[in-house]
């Protein structure tokens, strides 16, 4: 006789930073899949009733959470995730991205739940791509540092019980333009009374949050399965834009009334901010042979995020 998947909703996923971009993917696609989702959020939490108010750095109550809902898998989004707050707050950083982690870390080990830290391309240098999942990581900053040490202390904890996802730059379905490093761009485009420059040097593969959900749900189910899905993965698109790129593809699918005059491309490395690297492109083989699905093209996906703005200032403008 075949063997038969369990019934889907006997299973569950605790969601850390579910009130974030990617945790909101994540828990909608979980469950669309039938799982049970427990969602956690933090500030954000009164905005979200569905979700369960917890400071993850209270291990405490992280460890009481998990006795209760016993899940099956942990995915672990939440993070500081802007590399100048992270250069600007490093005290704070770690305790989130790498001290919460290792109790996180800890605790799924202690209940024989499947962790899922999900990390980034930063932990790369972006000097000679693409990174495999086993290339030596050289961040050049302190959210990549803080993310590695996040890593290694999962993997530490954990080697057998835990999978790293590394993923690169992130949009999708924005509660604000500036909630994403790719969606705050279209600020820029939408105000043609201002000048702007844009970066047209680093390289960039920007990837839509639904579909890294989507590749986080066949790592969890793959790992229901086999013992073997475990260490490090990749998930990201092939397609490579700079920001100035990403613009110019914005203002292409939104219609001919939006225009690129006021916006100058600047091709020359950046001089401020935290160092971030050249071309960090991960290279997925680890993750497509689990069968995550392929990636959107960035011109179909920023179209339906940018929609709901661009109609809305488009009926402003009209009115
Ligand atoms: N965004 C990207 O371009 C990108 C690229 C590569 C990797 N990543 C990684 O992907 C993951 C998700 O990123 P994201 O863009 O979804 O981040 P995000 O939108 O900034 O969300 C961060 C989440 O962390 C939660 N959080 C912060 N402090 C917390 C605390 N003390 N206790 C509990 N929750 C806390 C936030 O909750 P509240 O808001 O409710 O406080 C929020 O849900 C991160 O690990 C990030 O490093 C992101």
């Amino acid at each position: 006789m075949a063997l038969q998947d369990p019934p889907s909703a006997s299973k569950c996923v605790v969601i850390t930073g579910a009130s974030g971009l990617l945790g909101r993917a994540v828990s909608q696609t979980f469950s669309a899949a039938g799982w049970r989702t427990v969602g956690l959020a933090f500030s954000r939490a009164h905005l979200h009733p569905n979700l369960v108010k917890l400071d993850i750095t209270d291990k405490v109550a992280f460890e009481n959470l998990i006795q209760r809902e016993k899940p099956d898998v942990i995915v672990h989004c939440a993070a500081e995730k802007d590399p100048d707050a992270a250069a600007n707050k490093p005290e704070e950083t770690k305790r989130l991205n790498v001290d919460a982690t290792r109790d996180l870390a800890e605790c799924a080990r202690r209940h024989g739940v499947f962790l899922i830290y999900i990390s980034t391309d930063y932990v790369f240098d972006g000097e000679s791509p693409p990174y495999k999942e086993d290339a030596v990581p050289h961040p050049l900053n302190k959210y990549g540092e803080s993310k590695l040490a996040g890593e290694q202390a999962v993997l530490e904890v954990n080697p057998d019980g835990a999978a790293v996802l590394r993923i690169s730059v992130l949009y999708g379905a924005v509660e604000k333009l500036s909630e994403s490093a790719i969606t705050v761009l279209f600020e820029k485009v939408q105000d043609p009374s201002k000048p702007a420059v844009i970066s047209n040097y680093e390289r960039r593969y920007p990837t839509h949050a639904k579909d890294i959900a989507a590749g986080i749900l066949v790592l969890a189910e793959a790992r229901l399965k086999s013992d073997a899905v475990k260490g490090i993965y990749h998930h990201s698109t092939a397609e490579c834009l700079t920001k100035y790129e990403m613009v110019r593809q914005m203002a292409a699918v939104l219609g001919p009334s939006w225009t690129l005059n006021h916006i100058k491309a600047d091709s020359e490395k950046p001089t401020s901010g935290a160092a971030r690297p050249f071309d960090a492109q991960l290279s997925c083989e680890r993750l497509q042979q689990l069968g995550a699905p392929p990636c959107v093209s960035f011109a179909d996906g920023i179209r339906e995020v940018l929609l709901p703005f661009a109609r809305s200032q488009l009926t402003g403008f009209f009115c």
